[in-house]
């Protein structure tokens, strides 16, 4: 419901948006190049009709009646620019200077914009792209309509005469100045050197903006290369080992491939709690629900379990923790393959995946890690601290009962291949020790 209203917001912003550049497009030309006939009239009453609406629309959203699409509600100031903009100015004519007032109704299309970057539905840098060269258009084109009025003696024809206005425009605008079409006399002259001020100018931000724009147009492949860029340099200046280096950047391009390159828990640590606990809940409910023994768990534990657990990520080869070690977290496998295997990496004594946990033996026992694991492929795992872990086995039993029954059995195993190979060793040593 609430989704369909904001979207015919929407709609009315750009009907109403569309209408203002229609009347700031066409009102300087009539006042130019004059027009008759009863199409102008019209325009005009629908114009009326059209910002009247959208006075109303406006004091609905400021009375918190309909969603406040564009954010801020209209304040008294923007209420009387919306009032004169649709004031039936037609009464007096189709090209009166009064008609000039239509353009008030252009703040409107500048916040429509504002808000559109703000919603961030579309690329922020990409719009401003899109919306320079409108005001660009529209500046250029009121010039041309001054430069017009200025020059009474035209073209055979309206369209060539403003086509004319419009190329000396552009010409000046753009610090080009062919010198083809010159100021005849001191009012032009005048006019001419304002305008190539203000071309100065717009060339100046064309230069500064433009470029940029164009290099961050896409803000998080520009971070990550610069990233790479910066480390690249770091680790030729210290010298870092080829193969090294290569596994940095293979790193880095995992993490771009999966997160754009983003750190989920420094763009987290930016938003303010109760927004925090949502964003986490929705990033780290996909391997909560993959954890066979959070199944059914309360909505108040994923809660909390989800702000605790914090992301990592190995690369194939990495070791997790080494066995023998003190152990103070446990790890939930989001994504990717790990082995247990024994403290030289020799013997694998168990694969895990998706969905499984390790590192729990450790800090249920008290005891140092009795394995070593290795990650296989690119791994996406979380981790949870000792505290959170004892909190979790005090308040949940059915938990705290499952993770027991895995240690058990995992114990269960490790001791069984543990007799196994110290059986092998005493029957090899009984078979190689001399008979008398
Ligand atoms: P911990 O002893 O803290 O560190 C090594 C981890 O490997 C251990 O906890 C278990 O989570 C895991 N582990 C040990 N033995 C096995 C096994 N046989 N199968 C699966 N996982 C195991």
């Amino acid at each position: 419901m609430g989704s369909r209203r904001n979207a015919l917001d929407r709609l009315w912003d750009i009907i109403i948006s569309i209408a203002a550049t229609i009347s700031a497009i066409d009102i300087p030309l009539r006042l130019v190049l004059p027009r008759h006939g009863d199409g102008w009239l019209y325009t005009d009453w629908a114009l009326t009709a059209l910002f009247c609406i959208d006075i109303f629309i406006r004091r609905r959203r400021a009375d918190g009646i309909a969603p406040t699409f564009l954010g801020r509600p209209a304040g008294p100031g923007w209420m009387a620019l919306d009032i004169l903009a649709a004031l039936p100015v037609q009464i007096f004519g189709v090209g009166t200077p009064l008609h000039l007032l239509r353009l008030l109704k252009l703040p409107r299309v500048a916040q429509f914009m504002r808000v559109l970057r703000q919603r961030g539905a579309y690329n922020a840098n990409k719009l401003r792209l899109i919306f320079f060269p409108y005001w660009l258009g529209l500046c250029a084109h009121w010039i041309a309509c001054g430069w017009i009025a200025l020059r009474a003696a035209g073209d055979s024809d309206s369209f060539s005469t403003y086509f004319h206005a419009i190329y000396w425009c552009v010409t000046t605008l753009t610090t080009v100045g062919y010198g083809d079409v010159t100021p005849a006399n001191n009012s032009q002259r005048f006019y001419a050197m304002i305008v190539m001020i203000i071309g100065v100018g717009v060339y100046g931000y064309v230069i500064g903006n433009i470029a940029s724009l164009l290099a961050n147009i896409d803000p998080a492949r520009t971070k990550y290369m610069e990233t790479m860029e910066r480390l690249t340099a770091f680790m030729r200046y210290r010298h870092i080992p080829h193969d090294l280096q290569n596994r940095i950047r293979d790193y880095y391009n995992y993490l771009w491939e999966k997160r754009l390159g983003y750190d989920e828990s420094e763009i987290l640590a930016t938003l303010p709690s109760s927004l925090g606990i949502e964003v986490s809940m929705f990033l780290k409910r996909d391997i909560i629900e993959r954890v066979p023994m959070f199944k059914g768990a309360s909505q108040e534990f994923i809660r909390e379990i989800a702000l605790r657990m914090r992301p990592m990520i190995f690369t194939p080869n990495d070791y997790v923790f080494h066995a023998g070690e003190p152990g103070r977290e446990m790890y939930f496998i989001s994504q990717g393959v790990l082995e247990v295997v024994s403290a030289d990496g020799a013997d694998v004594y168990s694969t895990l995946t998706d969905g499984d946990f390790f590192g729990e033996i450790a800090l249920l026992l008290g005891q140092p890690r009795t394995a070593s694991i290795r990650a296989v492929s690119y791994c996406d795992l979380y981790r949870l601290d000792k505290e959170m872990f004892e909190r979790v086995l005090a308040d949940y039993p059915d938990i705290a009962e499952h993770i027991g029954r895995m240690t058990r059995e995992r114990r269960e195993n490790d001791e069984r291949r543990n007799q196994a190979a110290e059986a092998t060793t005493s029957a090899s040593a009984t078979a190689e020790a001399p008979t008398e």
